[in-house]
């Protein structure tokens, strides 16, 4: 029995050598381990033999089964998979699976653009608070409790004397306080205002910038955001200064860019104008100066401030604001 089980053992062996495509697997399988299998019925006739042969019979014979049955095993595994069984059956020359990875907001992008225009020539970037003082937003501001122009913002109320800011402005009151001239910032961020529609969000972005020093003209506010717009929407971009009111600035002007829609022709994004506005800006007003004493003799300069919301819009196409804020990842994945 033992040289039976023995030869039988070395015969299953080497037919599994043997076997080289997985088809041969489950014929193997039947004949040898299967219910009805050589080896199986061996195990069968163990009660034939005698009491002192069948103990060291039944070991050999179960140990045959074990040491088969985890070959059999290998074998089918390295055939499935197309290799030997060990780790060369990986193939380290697919290409991995590429993880999700997330990419910058097209508000972050235009800001980052902005502020790398403006760094270039000599801005410093500067941040402040968006829980406002109300001295800081309006007062300081030449707009002060019963100014008419307040109206013009809608206002976010904390309580009597702080706001969430409603513009980037109050920035330029926080750098005066406490930085004599000359001083160049630009101060990204968000603001806030009680507006919801098409073109306007409860919380939106601007840039704002200032530039004091002796002797500042109106030119060097012109020539600094005539450049600045060939830089952002291309060189041939035509543009215009129109004479406007803030507070805190004087004389204001508003610049409009040729409408990139329709390139000048009037559409209903320019409101058949050909022009879009993009920013506001002006003279510092020697108003402002009195409240952080700076010597409005001395010194002058220019501010203005920019919608992100708006520049991005013009740049990319997109015609509702809404869109920027929804995190719709189909509209965001386009970017
Ligand atoms: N703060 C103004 C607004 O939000 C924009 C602005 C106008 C900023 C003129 C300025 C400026 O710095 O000089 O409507």
């Amino acid at each position: 029995m033992k040289d039976q089980l023995l030869e039988l053992e070395k015969r299953a062996g080497d037919e599994l050598n043997a076997i080289d495509d997985p088809s041969g697997l489950e014929p193997f399988r039947i004949k040898y381990l299967g219910k009805k299998g050589a080896l199986t019925s061996m195990m069968k006739s163990l009660g034939t033999l005698s009491r002192e042969e069948r103990p060291e019979a039944g070991k050999l014979a179960n140990q045959i089964k074990v040491n088969l049955s985890r070959r059999f095993e290998e074998t089918k595994i390295s055939l499935e998979t197309g290799g030997s069984g060990d780790d060369a059956s990986v193939d380290v020359t697919l290409p991995g699976r590429e993880p999700l990875c997330g990419h910058l907001h097209p508000i972050t992008t235009v800001i980052k653009e902005v502020c790398l225009i403006f760094s270039r020539m000599g801005f410093r970037v500067v941040k402040g608070p968006n829980v406002e003082l109300d001295y800081y937003n309006f007062e300081a501001l030449n707009l002060p409790k019963d100014h008419p122009a307040r109206d013009m913002q809608d206002t976010f109320y904390i309580s009597d004397n702080v706001v969430l800011r409603t513009h980037t402005s109050p920035v330029q009151v926080r750098v005066m306080e406490t930085q004599t001239p000359p001083v160049s910032v630009i101060a990204p961020g968000k603001v806030y205002r009680r507006d919801s529609d098409v073109s306007h969000t409860p919380m939106f972005h601007q840039v704002e910038g200032l530039l004091v020093d002796r002797d500042v003209s109106f030119g060097e506010l012109k020539g600094t955001l005539t450049s600045f717009i060939h830089q952002m929407f291309g060189s041939h971009t035509r543009l215009r200064f129109r004479p406007s009111f803030f507070p805190f600035t004087e004389p204001s002007a508003e610049v409009d860019i040729e409408c990139v829609i329709c390139g000048g022709e009037g559409c209903r994004t320019c409101s058949q104008t050909g022009w879009l506005e993009i920013l506001g800006s002006g003279m510092v007003d020697p108003e402002v100066y009195g409240f952080v004493d700076y010597d409005s003799d001395l010194y002058s300069g220019f501010a203005f401030g920019i919608g992100i919301e708006r520049i991005a819009m013009l740049k990319y196409g997109i015609d509702d604001i809404q869109l920027f804020f929804k995190n719709d990842m189909r509209f965001l994945n386009q970017f």
